[in-house]
């Protein structure tokens, strides 16, 4: 099989990282952004030499995106993976949280992610994937109300990704939306349940598992639908 390349916004640390660095063992190309620098990602390139570009983008200000399009004119990429999330005022619901920080999260964790994906899909060529990291906590008919307000940004993800799907029927993409698990990393905290490598592997493998199946679907690390 040829080269397979892997497109992944927002690998600094955490998760993106993991993912990097997953395809990469795999043996796939792998070009990842971060907003400003990383030296987990710096040793990658060390231990893959050629095999991982880094690139910059901040997924909320357009302007990166559309120079990322530019420099990556003439690639392919087999996965485009939108990473990049936020979570903010955890405990609190709207009677106690900033309104900035839920624009800050319903910007970072919805709006953005999607709009990546309009300005970049026309890299993915008929056959490939777009996933989104979304999260089990999305799932309105699940919700329990604990992460409410990170919640409800990434329910509007979800929602701001069917539409995309509707207005797209046709570009031959499998979309997931990926619900990782509540793993170990800044964002998920020491309590979490699993460790980053009880969760990426099995993410790389669902998406795997994926490839060539068009339309739009919910899913988690084992390739099970959730509610929406
Ligand atoms: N951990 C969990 O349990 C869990 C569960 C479900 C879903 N998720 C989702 O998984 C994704 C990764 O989470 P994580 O746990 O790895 O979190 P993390 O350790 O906090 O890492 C977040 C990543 O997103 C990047 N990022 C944040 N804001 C950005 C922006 N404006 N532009 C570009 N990059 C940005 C960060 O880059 P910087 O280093 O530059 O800040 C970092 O690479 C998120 O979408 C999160 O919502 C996590």
């Amino acid at each position: 099989m040829a080269q397979q390349t892997a497109l992944v916004l927002g690998a600094s640390r955490g998760l993106g990282l993991a993912l990097a660095e997953e395809w990469l063992t795999r043996g796939w190309h792998v070009i990842a952004t971060v907003r400003t620098s990383s030296s987990d990602l710096a040793k990658l390139s060390n231990r893959f030499p050629g095999k991982l570009d880094i690139e910059t983008m901040e997924i909320n200000q357009v302007e990166t995106i559309r120079a990322l399009r530019k420099r990556l004119d003439g690639h392919s990429v087999d996965v485009l993976f939108v990473n990049a999330g936020i979570a903010r005022v955890v405990p609190e619901s709207p009677a106690s949280a900033s309104e900035r920080d839920f624009l800050d999260m319903m910007l970072t964790n919805a709006f953005s992610p999607v709009r990546a994906v309009e300005l970049l899909r026309d890299l993915v060529p008929a056959g490939g994937t777009i996933a989104i990291m979304s999260s089990e906590l999305g799932s309105i008919e699940n919700a329990t109300g604990s992460w409410q307000l990170y919640s409800s940004s990434k329910a509007a993800l979800n929602m701001l990704m069917k539409g995309y799907a509707a207005k797209h029927p046709s570009d031959g993409h499998a979309l997931l939306l990926v619900a990782p698990g509540w793993v170990r990393t800044e964002m998920g905290g020491g309590d979490a349940l699993l460790s980053i490598e009880e969760s990426i592997p099995l993410v790389v493998d669902m998406i795997e598992s994926n490839r060539g199946r068009t339309g739009l679907r919910y899913v988690d690390r084992f390739n099970k639908q959730l509610p929406w």
